[in-house]
């Protein structure tokens, strides 16, 4: 049995929890928030009895094998790292990773050092349309690929780093040459500002804790693989949330994006020469109890986790190339040598 215990009790630790209801060799233990209504709160809808305020103090006395951290990003890397230190055999950390490239270092060095499998919630490649876009890619369904787009409504950092990690899932996880982007800096426009890490976005024109622009447009260049095109915010099509057109030389692949009553779910696939759409069925999926699982065969047989803490460092390298591209006016190469948040930067300046 895996003893879990989670540090921030809002709206994504929710889904944690029920991720872990489904996965029998979980069971969680303690809860910490630095709110006390909050962590009570968690504690009651999931019989969660060991409430803290404080995580430290949570990791020193329940020594949890298993560590959720569903704070927001600037308090994404002492938690994971205290996490690691305490002697937690997986962390689950949300996403984005870490809001700079030297703290993802720090978090990925902390859980090598103890021996933690670190993974970063960009739970949608457990989702059944995008896992099965892949294997069709890998199968050599659209033939060679040509050109992966991205559609996502929201600001690069939040969710466009789901889009961006999508679209090296599509790829195969190829590494990138080099990215040309440019950002909206205009603030988008919120109206309902209660929910989804925008809760005092009036005082601070920050999101999740951190500012954020309202739209990006860029190109990622697969090293000799396909083109990405990524629209985020302002730049997006007004089609979705994570919805994706794969372009290969034998045929493509549309995937809806996360379905709203309007919008369902689909996956379909056209191969060249054929009349017609084939509409592919998606079996039902919680992708956050998949990424569990995963987890645990990660921690008990070494099996690689597609949600590794390298993996969550590749996406924030290629949000923040984006950002860093438009400053500069220029297409930059990757590895990218930046050590800030470039949004933060041009704040401070
Ligand atoms: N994977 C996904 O699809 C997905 C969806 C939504 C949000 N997220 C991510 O999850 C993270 C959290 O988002 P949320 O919407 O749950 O935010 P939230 O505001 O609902 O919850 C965050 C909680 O962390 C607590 N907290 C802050 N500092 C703390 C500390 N030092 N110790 C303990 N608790 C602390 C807050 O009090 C709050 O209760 C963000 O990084 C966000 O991007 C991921």
């Amino acid at each position: 049995m895996y003893r879990v215990g989670f540090i921030g009790c809002g709206g994504i630790a929710r889904a944690h929890a029920k991720g872990y209801a489904e996965v029998p060799e979980c069971q969680i233990v303690a809860a910490a928030d630095i709110s006390r209504e909050a962590v009570d709160g968690f504690g009651e809808q999931f019989g969660v009895s060991r409430r803290f305020t404080s995580y430290e103090e949570m990791l020193a006395a329940e020594k949890p094998d298993i560590v959720s951290v569903c704070t927001w990003p600037p308090q994404h890397p002492d938690p994971v790292v205290a996490a690691a230190r305490a002697g937690a055999k997986g962390i689950l950390c949300e996403k984005p990773m870490a809001l700079t490239l030297p703290e993802a270092d720090r978090m990925n060095e902390a859980a090598r050092a103890s021996g933690s499998i670190l993974i970063v919630g960009h739970q949608r490649r457990f989702d059944s349309r995008y896992a099965l876009a892949r294997t069709l890619v890998a199968d050599g369904a659209v033939g060679t690929l040509e050109e992966i787009l991205a559609i996502c409504n929201g600001d690069l950092f939040s969710d466009g780093t789901h889009a961006i990690d999508l679209m090296r899932f599509l790829a195969g996880d190829a590494p990138v040459s080099w990215v040309f982007g440019q950002i909206d800096l205009r603030q988008p426009t919120v109206t309902n500002t209660a929910h989804v890490g925008y809760q005092r976005w009036h005082e601070t024109a920050t999101r999740y804790g951190h500012p954020i622009e309202g739209g990006s447009l860029a190109q990622v260049q697969f090293t000799d693989g396909p083109r990405g095109i990524l629209e985020t915010g302002f730049a997006a099509r007004p089609q979705g949330y994570q919805r994706f057109r794969v372009l290969g030389s034998e045929g493509r692949i549309e995937i809806s994006g996360d379905p709203t009553p309007r919008a369902p779910q689909f996956l379909r696939l056209r191969r060249r020469g054929a009349g017609d759409w084939e509409e592919i069925e998606l079996p039902p999926v919680n992708a956050f109890a998949e990424e569990v699982r995963a987890l645990i065969a990660s921690i008990e047989r070494g099996v690689p986790h597609l949600l590794s803490g390298e993996s969550g460092r590749a996406n924030i390298e290629i949000a923040i190339a984006v950002m860093e591209s438009a400053f500069r006016h220029e297409r930059v190469t990757l590895p990218l040598d930046v050590a800030d948040h470039p949004l933060i930067r041009h704040q401070a300046t």
